[in-house]
């Protein structure tokens, strides 16, 4: 038991699926592990643990934005001993060329991010995925048929940006989407010497102001999962 998560030592396993949103931990869990049991309800930020083709797999949410993520991926890395840890979360398009419902799998994560500037000060970081999760993850998508596109996203801080002028630097700069988990993901995985990902879904455009019917979010979530569980056990 930590400060935010109540299950027991042992209760998570070394592959860890980190939804934003808890309910979505709840809902995977039931969809895709067998034999899963609740591990988590602190605050409400569920966690449960399961087996898939015989391998156990945690599922836990990691709340919105990089301080929420923080804590809980410090936990599950320090005191639990989580190895692999695969955000699985939606993002908004920055590229004409990325769709609605596009898998965009994240090689690297650029951020203004609070949590590490204390830490890296006048440095600029680069905070990427692990190769190995990366090329299979991709591979994975590939065979299921999504459209895909592998590149740079940023993780910004905030929702409701009121620097429009940043977001077209990084349209600029080719940064495929925004999301706000990723970057902080990437730094503690470097830093503990885990493994992470991100595999995320396009949900909305920056550009066109699309955006991904609701009745469409579970099939685009179940694909994430599916794609992320490929990867943990390729
Ligand atoms: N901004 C930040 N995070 C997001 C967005 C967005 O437009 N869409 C999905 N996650």
């Amino acid at each position: 038991m930590t400060v935010h998560i109540g299950a027991a030592t042992g209760d998570i396993a070394p592959v860890v699926l980190m939804p934003g949103d808890p309910l979505r931990a709840e809902w995977a869990a039931g969809q895709f592990l067998d034999d899963a049991r609740c591990v988590n309800r602190v605050r409400g930020m569920l966690g449960f643990t399961g087996t898939w083709r015989g391998h156990p797999v945690t599922i836990h949410g990691s709340g919105m934005g990089m301080p929420s993520l923080s804590i809980y991926a410090n936990e599950l890395i320090r005191d639990y001993g989580a190895q692999t840890l695969i955000r699985i979360g939606s993002c908004g398009a920055m590229q004409e060329r990325v769709g609605i419902r596009d898998v965009v799998i994240a090689m690297t994560a650029s951020s203004i991010s609070t949590p590490s500037r204390g830490i890296f000060r006048e440095l600029n970081y680069a905070p990427c995925a692990d190769y190995g999760l990366l090329s299979a993850a991709v591979a994975a998508a590939e065979r299921g048929g999504d459209r895909v596109h592998v590149g740079g996203i940023y993780s910004a801080d905030v929702f409701y940006d009121e620097r429009p002028d940043l977001n077209e630097q990084m349209t600029r700069h080719g940064i495929l989407a925004v999301e706000m988990e990723a970057a902080e993901l990437y730094t503690l995985a470097a830093r503990y010497d885990r493994r992470a990902l991100a595999v995320l879904t396009v949900s909305d455009h920056l550009l066109t102001h699309e955006a991904l019917p609701s009745e469409d979010r579970e099939r685009s979530f179940g694909r994430m999962v599916e794609i992320a569980l490929e990867a943990a056990f390729a």
